[in-house]
């Protein structure tokens, strides 16, 4: 993609990503893909925020081309030293040498750690500004987003916050760049919500202190450095980190996440029954196949909805292991206030159930009801089943 005017002398400079496969070597992204967003103020000074991962170099450097001489770039901007916003600075800086580095005092210390350079970094602390020449940034300090020595770089002359990570999302751009001429909004914030469910949740206090801190400041484009720049409705994703980052502490929206795993269909049969029974009490529920779907795209249910129900059989005297791995990527992402329940076959000594409860026992998950039933489910426990997920639906739904 060409560069993108967003204002005048400010660019979008950046690129789509299709390839990868896994973001941070962990999470698929193979049919959503991602963007990284770089950005670029051609002043006197000229500034770039944000580089991009050391991918489609050559499509990179040709957007700056567009706009002026790569090695007349005076200053780089570090809002975030991750190397899928930092993998180019060493090429960067091969052909600019002279580029000054520009973040915080822990950025200093990981451009040494990860790319040995200890040369032209200027550090800023929190609201310390630097001149272009006829506008002039401004740095806010947001530790933890997600890193230690994240930050923001704000623009007042076009109320731009530049705030890499926070607010960005998963999601290939699919033509337009921007909010308001988005015809994909839903994919976008879904994608937004996954982001952060696998990124940035386990911070999410430290989203609503930098929220809070920023309240003040006059935002009208939110630029990040993954996903779409919010101009048309620019509070919207602010809105979005916001509610999802009070779901750590707060109550969360009335609905059942179900992650079921089953070997021989036993434990499938009876999760059918226990989606009738919580439907039929009108609660939403979402079903994830453990054994079949990526924690990533479980996560985002289990982080909003307030009803956990567990379905899984014994195996070796211990939990199915894919919903193992479930429960242990929610303990890890601090996945707290549910309200839980557990079924599940098992054909000689049981265990999965112990297991469970040791595995989220951190979370302290309000684990109001089990059913276990040996073998291959009868008549009777499929009976059984319905009324155990209707009865739990009926307390989730309780809590509002
Ligand atoms: Fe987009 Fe934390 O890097």
């Amino acid at each position: 993609m060409p560069a993108v005017s967003i204002k005048p002398d400010i660019y979008w400079i950046g690129v789509n990503d299709r390839i990868t496969d896994l973001f941070e070597g962990l999470w698929p992204i193979t049919n959503e893909g991602v963007t990284y967003n770089s950005y670029l103020i051609n002043d006197e000074k000229k500034a770039i925020i944000d580089l991009m991962k050391s991918f489609k170099g050559d499509e990179y450097f040709a957007q700056i081309d567009e706009i002026t001489d790569v090695s007349k770039i005076d200053y780089i901007i570090i809002n975030h030293m991750e190397p899928d916003h930092s993998g180019l600075l060493r090429t960067l800086r091969r052909i600019s040498p002279k580029v000054t580095l520009v973040g915080s005092a822990k950025t200093k210390k990981l451009l040494e750690d990860f790319f040995s350079i200890r040369n032209n970094v200027e550090v800023v602390g929190d609201g310390d500004k630097l001149s272009l020449g006829n506008r002039t940034l401004q740095f806010f300090m947001t530790p933890f987003l997600h890193w230690p020595e994240t930050m923001m770089t704000y623009d007042p002359s076009d109320r731009i916050l530049f705030s890499c990570d926070a607010f960005g999302g998963y999601g290939a751009i699919r033509g337009a760049i921007f909010d308001d001429l988005c015809e994909n909004a839903d994919f976008y914030e879904k994608e937004a919500l996954r982001y952060y469910v696998n990124i940035v949740a386990n911070y999410s206090p430290r989203v609503l202190s930098a929220i809070e801190k920023l309240a003040d400041i006059p935002v009208d484009v939110i630029a990040p450095s993954h996903g779409l720049i919010w101009r048309g409705n620019s509070s919207r994703i602010v809105d979005l980190y916001k509610k999802w980052a009070e779901y750590a502490t707060e109550k969360t929206e009335p609905g059942v996440t179900l992650v079921y795993g089953s070997m021989y269909g036993n434990t499938d049969v009876v999760m059918n029954a226990v989606a009738q029974g919580i439907s039929r009490v009108g609660v939403p529920v979402e079903i994830f196949d453990a054994a079949r779907t990526h924690v990533s795209y479980i996560l985002p249910s289990l982080w909003t909805k307030r009803g956990v129900m567990i379905g899984a059989p014994t195996y070796e005297v211990s939990l199915f292991p894919p919903m193992a791995d479930v429960l242990n990527m929610a303990v890890r992402k601090r996945i707290k206030n549910k309200k839980a329940a557990y079924f599940g076959s098992y054909g000689w000594s049981g265990g999965a159930l112990r297991e469970m409860q040791k595995i989220i026992e951190p979370l302290k998950w309000d684990l109001t009801d089990t059913f276990e039933f040996l073998g291959a489910p009868t008549e009777e426990d499929i009976k059984k089943a319905e009324e155990f997920g209707a009865r739990f639906a009926e307390l989730v739904k309780k809590e509002d």
